[in-house]
């Protein structure tokens, strides 16, 4: 046998894509040559594998060896391709079972001493393997458990590269080694489980508003002094989030296996990604030396990604959440290597209302100049505050108030967002649209449920005064209908655009 041929995964942003990996040795000089290859960690493949090999017992064939990638203009990063290029090298002498490797899928690294090494994202390249009709797949060790959780696929979890020689019918002596272990990158998962809305006292405002954002995944602005709450709520809201379908957690577990978290379940508690802004840009951004990798705006994908005094984040950091928030999705562009990702979430932006804190609140002592006051707020540029749906006020609950009891518990609020989030898929069943916020402006204005030019007035004469933007003028919209389906009601009415309104304008600028 001289050609053998076995299959690897490409990633390209979170999607993976079969790469068929075809090896062909020739009676010439010794020489052991890969094209097809993209970035420089798969250059050094050639290294890898040769010692791999020779480590294993199973060293190269001493002739003249070529392995191609293919098709080569897909982009081909990282070092998930090693063991790919090991097997189909390997099996072109006679040893192994050609048809096992030639329809085995091979993902991971290979050490110098012949061990399987964990890579980032094997989970979607598990999933693009099964897509490609695909039933048998090479996982390193350490990445076991997270390529089973993809049904209908056998997955052998080997240690080395014996092991998956003698998978293949080869005939090698397997070392007992110890599994390389997956170093876990990723940020460690918020415990944020346990936080209940029983726990915020009064704020009645704030935590309604929280439920229609919920309600219609509608991005939110909270401005007020520290001790406000603020924090308190934005970690409230994954809980009275509806859990992730299939398809969303998915995407997210995906996202997370690429930023190098392990992964164990597919969890369907939906993502909350919230990024100090001192983090560096590549953290929020997403990008790498070596390998592109997603980053805390990536991984909030499906979920929730909120800025904590929001003012403080690099100019940078709030100018590359325009195209997320246009498009849903993040290019990241680097010397040699581009990868874009999915990036639909759901902001909330949290600030204090000037540099002391105090500006706005009755009793306050707040002597900022209105020059730093205007600064501190323009901060979050125009263009980023013209985003957002919901902009509340918050001040801080006095311990003497009243009605200082819980509002709503999480359990309750929960059910209230789950029914109107039903309300708002039966209304647009016939479209591709689920969410409120999903939906396009001309649909909200002019579509079948638009609204009679009576109920629209106080959105129209704000238009008209200039105090709402034509996209301020959708958002309304939008957060009107989610208050409609609290309601339970199947109609916009007056009340819910004045209401809307209100909600879009609560800022004081
Ligand atoms: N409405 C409230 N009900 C219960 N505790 C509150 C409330 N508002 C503030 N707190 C308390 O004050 C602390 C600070 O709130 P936090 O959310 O961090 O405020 P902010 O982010 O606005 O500065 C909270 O951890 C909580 O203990
Ligand atoms: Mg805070
Ligand atoms: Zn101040």
């Amino acid at each position: 046998m001289s050609v053998a041929r076995t299959w690897a995964v490409a990633l390209v942003g979170a999607e993976g894509e079969c790469v068929e990996v075809e090896a062909d040795l020739s009676q010439q000089t010794p020489e052991f040559r890969i094209i097809g290859l993209g970035d420089k960690a798969l250059g050094e493949a050639v290294q890898r594998v040769h010692n791999a090999c020779a480590n294993s017992g199973t060293p190269l064939p001493r002739r003249r060896l070529t392995v191609n990638l293919s098709p080569a203009s897909l982009p081909k990063q990282g070092s998930g391709f090693d063991i790919a290029i090991a097997v189909a090298s390997l099996a072109t002498e006679p040893g192994m079972d050609a048809a096992s490797v030639a329809s085995t899928v091979h993902v991971g690294e290979l050490g110098l001493d012949g061990r399987l090494r964990p890579v980032p994202g094997v989970l979607p390249a598990v999933v693009a393997a099964r897509r490609a009709g695909h039933r048998r797949v090479v996982v390193p060790h350490a990445n076991g458990p997270e390529a089973a959780l993809v049904d209908g696929v056998e997955v052998l979890a080997a240690v080395n590269l014996a092991q998956v020689v003698a998978w293949h019918g080869g005939e090698v002596e397997v070392p007992d080694d110890e599994p390389v272990a997956l170093a876990d990158e990723g940020a460690p998962r918020p415990d944020d489980l346990g936080l209940d809305l029983a726990d915020v006292i009064g704020q009645r405002e704030a935590v309604e508003a929280l439920i229609v954002a919920a309600a219609g995944g509608h991005h939110l602005l909270m401005c007020g002094p520290p001790g406000a709450g603020k924090t308190m709520l934005a970690r409230r809201l994954p809980g009275i989030l509806p859990a992730l379908d299939d398809r969303a957690a998915l995407t997210a577990a995906s996202i997370r296996s690429l930023s190098g978290s392990r992964i164990v379940e597919l969890s369907r508690t939906p993502p909350f990604e919230a990024p100090h802004h001192s983090a560096s840009v590549a953290a929020l951004v997403g990008g790498g030396s070596r390998v592109v990798r997603p980053g805390a705006i990536a991984r909030a994908s499906e979920g929730v990604l909120f800025l904590d005094e929001a003012g403080e984040f690099p100019a940078s950091v709030l100018d590359a959440l325009r195209q997320p928030l246009e498009t849903g999705t993040i290019a990241i562009h680097r010397a040699g290597a581009h990868a874009e990702y999915p990036a639909r979430f759901q902001l909330v932006l949290a600030t204090n209302p000037c540099p002391c804190g105090d500006y706005g609140i009755r009793g306050g002592t707040c002597v900022c100049p209105p020059a730093a006051i205007r600064r501190y707020l323009g901060r979050l540029s125009g263009p980023l505050l013209d985003r957002m749906d919901i902009e509340l006020t918050l001040t801080r609950v006095s311990v003497a108030q009243r009605d200082a009891v819980p509002v709503t518990s999480t359990e309750v609020a929960r059910a209230r967002v789950a029914e109107a989030r039903a309300r708002a898929r039966h209304r647009l069943r016939s479209t591709a649209w689920r969410v409120n916020a999903d939906v396009p402006g001309t649909w909200l204005r002019e579509g079948p449920a638009a609204p009679e030019p009576a109920v629209r007035r106080p959105l129209d004469a704000a238009l008209t005064r200039g105090a709402i933007t034509l996209r301020g003028y959708d958002r309304v919209l939008r957060v009107a209908w989610s208050l409609a389906d609290i309601e339970g009601r199947p109609r916009l009415g007056v009340d819910h655009i004045g209401r809307a309104l209100y909600l879009k304008k609560g800022l004081a600028r």
